[in-house]
């Protein structure tokens, strides 16, 4: 994997790479961010995969300018005031995403929220708008280590599973954006980073409320449990169909099915699985099933996290 400098030459291939759907590591003002197209839900499988993450979380999605962001989320008063004063800069915030969205689900876990942040910066910012598109960067460690400063951090954790890593030298920060989720009445602190607390109840007027848990894990308000779990039962390791059921299908031999039935991916590749997954999820919702079979799909690499997610939607809810 080549660690080449942010020079020029090497900032126009970076985008080139991300264009064409391929992972780079590239500096941010807090940490090394590991991006893709935020638009190609296969480009944000990989990055998944390359972090070896046991489930799917939303990601950053970052954009070189103030007005790119502006149009992938709704910003009320508050974020609009926040986006102005502290973009370009360490805040990420959670807004509702736009209706023509063209955000991967995958980007989003499925949500209907969106984490946007502007990087300050120079070459994350001419990394982006040279690709031409919104990148979702997650910070470039491998899951469960701690985050890269350096370009040499993120060369010794993912050794050959990132094409390219641009070497800006050490990070400003060292520790990530704060992340505010501003969907709901009170302002929520789901992250704590480079821009305080303070700064935000000074800027207006209101102090976030600091949200206790594991920021991997986010509960925003009224979000997460509906996109974890169809109404439908789910079924998981189905291996046929029972009368009144939707299949959710992987590979290339199904069983009989005439109900709705997805293939998350006929080929039995699990980056398009997990490209194809959330708008499935959606999509079996939506019909009126009795109930959704799911078939097995293989516990390794990336079918770790679509398992623990198709766990959490056969899960019994109260
Ligand atoms: O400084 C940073 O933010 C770095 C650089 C690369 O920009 N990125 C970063 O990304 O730290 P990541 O994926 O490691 O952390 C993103 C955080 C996670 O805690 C995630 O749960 C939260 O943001 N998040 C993203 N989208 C969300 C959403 N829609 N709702 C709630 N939380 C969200
Ligand atoms: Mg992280």
């Amino acid at each position: 994997m080549p660690v080449i400098p942010a020079s020029a030459e090497n900032i126009a291939r970076a985008a080139l790479v991300l264009r064409e759907g391929g992972l780079v590591a590239f500096p941010t003002e807090t940490v090394y961010g590991l991006g893709a197209d935020a638009t190609n839900g296969m480009a944000v499988a990989h990055i998944f995969e390359a972090k070896g993450r046991p489930h799917f979380n939303p990601l950053i999605v970052h954009t070189a300018e103030i007005e790119d962001a502006l149009r992938l989320g709704l910003f009320g008063a508050a974020a609009t005031q926040l986006a102005a004063a502290f973009w370009p800069g360490p805040l990420t915030l959670i807004v509702q995403k736009a209706a023509d969205s063209p955000i991967a689900d995958l980007t989003t876990a499925g949500l209907a929220t969106v984490a946007l942040r502007v990087p300050f910066h120079s070459v994350a910012r001419d990394i982006i708008r040279q690709a031409g598109r919104p990148i979702a960067a997650p910070s470039a460690n491998r899951s469960g280590h701690v985050s890269a400063s350096t370009a040499a951090h993120v060369a010794a954790d993912f050794g050959d599973r990132v094409g390219l890593v641009i070497d800006g030298g050490p990070t400003e920060h060292g520790i990530e954006s704060t992340v505010l989720d501003v969907t709901g009445t009170e302002p929520l602190l789901l992250r704590p980073g480079a821009v305080t607390a303070e700064e935000i109840a000074a800027l207006i007027g209101v102090q976030p409320r600091a949200h206790a848990g594991d920021s991997d894990r986010p509960v925003s308000p009224g979000q997460l449990a509906s996109h974890y779990a169809p109404r439908a039962a789910v079924r998981l390791e189905a291996r046929d169909v029972r009368s009144g059921e939707a299949l959710l299908a992987f590979g290339a031999t199904i069983p009989a099915c005439d109900g709705l039935c997805l293939n998350l991916s006929s080929s039995g590749d699990l980056r398009e699985a997990a490209a194809n997954l959330f708008a499935a999820l959606r999509e079996l919702d939506r019909v009126d099933a009795l109930g959704i079979a799911v078939m097995p799909i293989p516990n390794t690499g990336l079918g770790v996290a679509i398992n623990d997610r198709l766990r959490r939607a056969a899960a019994p809810r109260s």
